[in-house]
């Protein structure tokens, strides 16, 4: 079980914390977050994310009783999105490989949608600088990273309020998902660097 830096912290905080090395790790991986915002740079980070999305949200989406601690669950899937935008993209996800994941019990589920959706915070930061840099295709833009489109700090504060709701036995579980999500992430992100 992972430890908790305070565990006297709220959940919301205890995920950030236990997971900000992680995520600071793979941003400095990305070439978008790093500022290389060309169409092939486009194009990779979406076959990447859609090779780690597609088998850990048919996972998910497995998971019993998900939907009553998570709103508006239906509308958070990103698959046929990054599906779609690499159609787009001109491309039929050139790598067609896929991670593979472990059984998900409901907590640790909890905690790897928090992982998912915190990135929906990144991809509004990536949105305009791809945008300026006149790199998405289509007057659709990109469905992946303007998931939410207007809603993107509505749905970020209801999942919050989700896991704030959640009993504190929960917490252990929740927070151990989000690391190794985080961490098959990171795994999954090297594992795409060595066969680039
Ligand atoms: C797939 C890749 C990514 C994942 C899985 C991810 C995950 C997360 C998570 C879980 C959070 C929530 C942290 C919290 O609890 O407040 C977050 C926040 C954030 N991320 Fe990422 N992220 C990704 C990529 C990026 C990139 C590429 C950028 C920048 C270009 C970025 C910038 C941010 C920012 C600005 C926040 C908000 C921080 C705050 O308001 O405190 N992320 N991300």
């Amino acid at each position: 079980m992972e430890k908790t830096k305070n565990p006297a912290a709220g959940l919301r905080q205890r995920l950030r914390d236990e997971t900000r090395p992680f995520h600071n790790a793979l941003e400095a991986r990305l070439p978008l977050a790093r500022g290389l915002l060309s169409e092939r740079h486009y194009r990779d980070h979406l076959s990447f994310l859609l090779g780690f999305y597609a088998p850990l949200e048919q996972r998910l989406q497995a998971v019993a009783g998900l939907d009553e601690v998570v709103s508006s669950l239906n509308a958070r899937w990103k698959t046929k999105r990054l599906e779609s935008d690499l159609a787009l993209a001109a491309s039929t996800s050139s790598r067609a490989c896929r991670m593979e994941v472990d059984l998900i019990h409901r907590d640790e589920a909890i905690g790897a949608l928090y992982v998912l959706e915190g990135a929906t915070l990144g991809a509004r930061v990536l949105l305009p600088r791809l945008r300026r840099a006149g790199v998405l295709p289509g007057a659709t833009g990109s469905r992946y990273l303007d998931a939410y489109g207007n809603d993107a700090g509505r749905m970020w504060e209801s999942f919050c309020t989700n896991l704030q709701a959640l009993p504190q036995a929960a917490g252990p579980g929740v927070i151990n998902g989000a690391v190794d999500t985080f961490r098959n992430l990171l795994q999954w992100r090297k594992r795409w660097e060595r066969h680039a």
